[in-house]
């Protein structure tokens, strides 16, 4: 406890070794304190936050999106593959402030959940997913995702996002969690269809997009334990 104490002391380095030191002295595996100093740390980078849930896979660490991952977001955002089906992209460093802020209000309004897909170790940035527009009345929530595309095909979108729905089902108590796909990105829709969604019909027109309007196919996924409750409720 007092490495996690003194964090707001501390540099990251010196932090990461201390915890080192207190796990290998009590014998905690690192699988359990990377979760407390990792989220303790960034709680304390992003003024207002109370907690944040860093998530954990085999392979990734999903953790908050601090300030300092803008240079991350800029590359990502600004990548023709990336934002090909997207209706969001920034030319600009100074552009992507938009986004940061956006995923700041998520986080401090508590109108969602935004992750940086990062390794294990926290030392590559992969992407982004979120649970956004947060509707706790109805117990629903959008899904976004993308990594960088040297990470595609190695199977890190479908092993965050299954966490991220367990998390949203479990965790949010969500009902329903569903995704607006522009037409013909395959990628997208593997993803939503391999983690259990459905798709639920296409939203005509509903965008405009370089001066044209665009369809988007709507996908979702139902958690069946709080369906049930609800019936039982109502
Ligand atoms: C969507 C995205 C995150 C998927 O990443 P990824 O690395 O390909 O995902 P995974 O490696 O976890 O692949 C998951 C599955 O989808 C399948 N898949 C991936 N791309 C596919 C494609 N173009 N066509 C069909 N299936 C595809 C994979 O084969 C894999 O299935 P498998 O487990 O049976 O092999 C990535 O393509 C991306 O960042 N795209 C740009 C941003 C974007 O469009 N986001 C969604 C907005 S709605």
């Amino acid at each position: 406890m007092e490495a996690i104490d003194a964090a707001g002391d501390l540099g990251i380095e010196k932090l990461q070794s201390q915890c080192d030191h207190y796990a290998q002295l009590f014998g905690i595996k690192q699988e359990h304190y990377i979760d407390i100093s990792y989220s303790d740390m960034l709680m304390k980078q992003q003024k207002g936050t109370t907690s944040f849930p860093v998530l954990t896979t085999d392979r990734l660490l999903l953790r908050q999106i601090v300030q300092e991952d803008i240079e991350h977001v800029f590359r990502g955002l600004s990548h023709p593959e990336v934002t090909k089906y997207f209706a969001v992209s920034f030319h600009t460093l100074e552009a992507t402030q938009e986004q940061m802020d956006w995923y700041a209000n998520m986080i401090l309004q508590d109108t969602g959940r935004c992750w940086a897909i990062c390794s294990r170790d926290n030392e590559t940035f992969y992407g982004v997913c979120t649970l956004n527009f947060w509707d706790k009345t109805h117990r629903k929530a959008e899904t976004g995702y993308w990594l960088f595309p040297e990470f595609w095909g190695k199977g890190f979108a479908l092993e965050a996002m299954n966490r991220v729905f367990d998390y949203g089902f479990n965790e949010m108590q969500l009902n329903r969690i569903s995704a607006e796909v522009e037409d013909g990105n395959p990628a997208s829709a593997a993803i939503l269809i391999k983690t259990g969604f459905e798709y639920e019909g296409k939203l005509k027109n509903c965008e405009i997009k370089d001066g044209k309007c665009i369809n988007l196919q709507l996908y979702a996924k139902m958690n069946p334990n709080l369906v049930a409750d609800a019936e039982r409720n109502a």
